[in-house]
Formats: C-alpha cells, structure tokens, sequence
C-alpha cells in the first residue's frame, strides 16, 4: 500500500469517532483532507465543523459541511488530526503545516483527539521531525538564539523566497537537533518564551487515540 492509500484507510476509519448530531473539530493536512472527504458522505448527519486552518474550511466548505467559529462553540466531544510524529504515549509534533496554533486551540475545545496517522509517524522519541513553532516575527531571531541553548538549530520557515506567514499572520521557526525526552515539560518551558505562539509539542495536548494506517490495517493504539 502506498502512503497515500494509508492516508485514504486513516480518514476512513476515524468516520466511527464522529458523533451524529453534533460538530466535529477537525484538523489539517493531508490525511485530515481525508477525512474531510469521507466526511462529506455523512455530512446530513452532523451539525457541522470546527476548522483548525484556512485551507480545511476552504474544503470542509466546498463539500457542503458548515464551518463554526470555535468562539460559537463551547466544546466539541472529537477532535480529529493527523501528526508528524507521535510516540507510544500519544504525544506528538505537529505543525509540519503551519497550523499548530489553531489545531492546539481545537484540540483544547475537545474531549478527545483522535490522530491519524499511517505508521511512519510513529516513533519511540520525538525530534527527529524538525520542531515547528510559531513567533512572532519580532522575537524570531532571540529565539533562534534561545533553541540554540539547548542545542538545537533553529530555521525560518519560508514560501516563495518570503517568510511563510501563518494563518495568525506570525512566522515558523522548524528546529532541528532538539532531544525531546520531557515532552510535557518541554513544552511548558518554550511556552513561556516571550515572543513564542505556539510550540509544535502536543504533550498537554495529546492524543486520546491513534489510528494508525499499517499494511496489515487500521491499528487502534489508545493512550491512558
Ligand atoms: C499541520 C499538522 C499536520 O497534522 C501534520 O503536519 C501532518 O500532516 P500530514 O497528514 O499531511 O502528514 O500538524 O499543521
């Protein structure tokens, strides 16, 4: 099976997490553009979507499926989203594109996260997925410095010779050489950075549920 055909089983089989009759918080990327496609075949069932980027709402729109400003919401009982790297415990990176500020905010509003993921992305430490986090383009170059501290080096996201700019209208710095071995305090720590949105940790954040995309099917992996 190739990695896309992974994707494809992925967003299939997080259809069994959506509840009818209520709004589902959906994520981003291109296994979560996978299940917003399957979404669409039981899009009169559901009330609608809360969206973590632009580029999911552009499509959750296009297939019919209406989009709720979180602020409309008070919580939503499943989130879904895909992950660059989760470990045995459910934490993860993500913000591999750029939307890891919005999906932390969905992610916060919901009880459960469902991940998924084809198995690549499973790892037994995170960092070897340079680490995504979103500045404030003032703070960017500090940062750099402050990552370098801890050994890591820290490298601004571009998009067409330009600085990429977020969704939030911020920059992302990827950070390469980081050995994450605290993830929950880890995060705490980059968080109270000045200058830093977002840190693409999701250790406070994690997930509930993986599926995981495997030659042999849909693996379901839970997390206490
Ligand atoms: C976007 C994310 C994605 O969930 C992550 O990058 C995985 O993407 P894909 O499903 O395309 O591999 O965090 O900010």
């Amino acid at each position: 099976m190739t990695q896309d055909e992974l994707k494809t089983l992925v967003g299939q089989a997080a259809l069994q997490y959506v509840v009818p009759g209520e709004i589902v918080g959906v994520g981003t990327g291109s296994t979560v553009n996978k299940f917003i496609d399957a979404l669409a075949t039981m899009k009169d069932q559901i009330i609608g979507a809360v969206s973590s980027s632009e580029a999911s709402t552009v499509r959750l729109k296009a297939l019919g499926i209406p989009v709720f400003d979180s602020n409309a919401v008070e919580d939503l009982s499943v989130y879904i989203d895909g992950a660059d790297e989760i470990d045995h415990h459910g934490y993860m990176i993500k913000g591999g594109g750029a939307a890891l500020t919005r999906e932390k905010i969905v992610a916060a509003q919901s009880r459960r996260f469902v991940c998924i993921a084809d198995e690549s992305k499973l790892v037994t430490a995170l960092g070897a997925f340079p680490l995504p986090v979103e500045v404030i383009p003032m703070a960017a170059h500090r940062l750099m410095r402050q990552f370098a501290v801890l050994g890591g080096v820290a490298k601004l996201r571009m998009k067409d010779g330009l600085p990429l700019v977020t969704d939030n209208g911020q920059h992302i710095l990827d950070v390469t050489g980081l050995q994450i071995t605290d993830p929950l305090g880890f995060e705490s720590q980059v968080n109270q950075w000045p200058g830093v949105v977002t840190v693409g940790v999701f250790a406070h954040q994690k997930a509930h549920v993986c599926l995981l995309g495997t030659p042999d099917g849909v693996k379901t992996l839970k997390f206490g």
